[in-house]
């Protein structure tokens, strides 16, 4: 018949009390008898004997037979047993067993690399500085963490292995560390570096000269490219957008743009091809001005020369 709660968990340091299920009664016990494992913590029997080192440490209630231990050292773990013979009964027996955890502290993810690169392979590792007995759960931005091929928990939850980072792999991994009497979490947030991939060029194709020629360059990228502009071979600007305010007929050609990422050292790039067509292109503020002269000087590349357009 067990007569008291259990099991118990217990804080190292701190105290405990083994209740029996016994209502306080007027006839006082015979004998009460704590036991824990072998050794005997407390007796009574017309008068309480206390082992000489839990004198400072307990209580004995002497109408339900409840013991409170309190300074609970890791030492204390084990199985705890009682005896209580209340006057002109039978003895009741029961047991239960005390476990005594250290308060956990100190969470903290660690990651075996300072770059993460996609397609390389990085552990994040999950720790406590102090604490006893814990187990580990990991979550991604809040949801629980599925492991997959390439996601991989290893000891007992501890280390949280990426085969091949991939950039969906960003996000903050959370780790909570538990035991019975407290729980802590660390968050750890990774951003996989990546790219430039998906280089596109953007703008027209063929243009008549004079007018504005705009191009616009863009990569996927983490951290974002920077770009360089090349015509024909020749290095022509230096960030995503070129432009030309004025197209000339030699501004035909093949542009590239080659977009360069620093940290995962990559490179890629996309070439545009364009045509600048026309000999020569009167503007419409000329045509509009009819009575003051005008003079458009026009290079006209393909021919080499030079046209004076003169209106009156
Ligand atoms: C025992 O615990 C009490 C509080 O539960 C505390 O006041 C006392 O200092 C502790 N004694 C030792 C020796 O740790
Ligand atoms: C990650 O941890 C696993 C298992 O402990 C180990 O085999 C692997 O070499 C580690 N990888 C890195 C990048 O530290």
């Amino acid at each position: 018949n067990i007569i008291f709660n259990g099991p118990l968990n217990a804080v190292l340091g701190g105290t405990v009390m083994f209740t029996t299920t016994l209502t306080p009664s007027e006839k006082p016990f015979t004998t009460i008898g704590w036991t824990f494992g072998s050794r005997i913590v407390v007796t009574f029997s017309g008068g309480n004997v206390i082992a000489p080192d839990y004198t400072s440490r307990i209580t004995l209630s002497m109408s339900t037979g409840s013991l409170e231990l309190r300074n609970l050292t890791l030492n204390d773990r084990g199985e705890y047993r009682v005896s209580l013979q209340p006057q002109g009964d039978i003895a009741k027996n029961g047991s239960t067993r005390l476990e005594v955890y250290e308060r956990l502290s100190g969470a903290l993810v660690t990651s075996s690399t300072n770059l993460l690169i996609e397609g390389n392979s990085v552990n994040l590792t999950c720790d406590a500085a102090a604490g006893s007995g814990f187990t580990r759960q990991w979550k991604k931005d809040d949801s629980d963490l599925i492991p997959t091929d390439n996601v991989t928990l290893y000891s007992n939850n501890r280390v949280l292995s990426f085969k091949s980072l991939n950039k969906k792999d960003s996000g903050g991994y959370s780790c909570k560390i538990s035991n019975p009497v407290s729980n802590i979490e660390a968050t750890f947030i990774t951003v996989v570096n990546y790219g430039p991939e998906n280089v596109q060029i953007t703008g027209p194709s063929e243009i008549h000269f004079e007018q504005t020629l705009k191009l616009t360059c863009s990569a996927e990228s983490e951290p974002s490219a920077t770009y360089t502009w090349t015509l024909n071979g020749t290095e022509i600007h230096n960030s995503s957008v070129f432009t030309k305010v004025i197209t000339e007929i030699s501004d035909s050609g093949n542009y590239t743009c080659q977009a360069m990422n620093h940290i995962t050292e990559r490179i890629s790039s996309a070439v545009h091809h364009l045509t600048v067509t026309g000999t020569k292109m009167v503007s419409a503020g000329c045509i509009a001005g009819a009575v003051i002269a005008c003079l458009i000087v026009c290079a006209a590349a393909a021919g080499g020369g030079y046209y004076i357009y003169k209106e009156k």
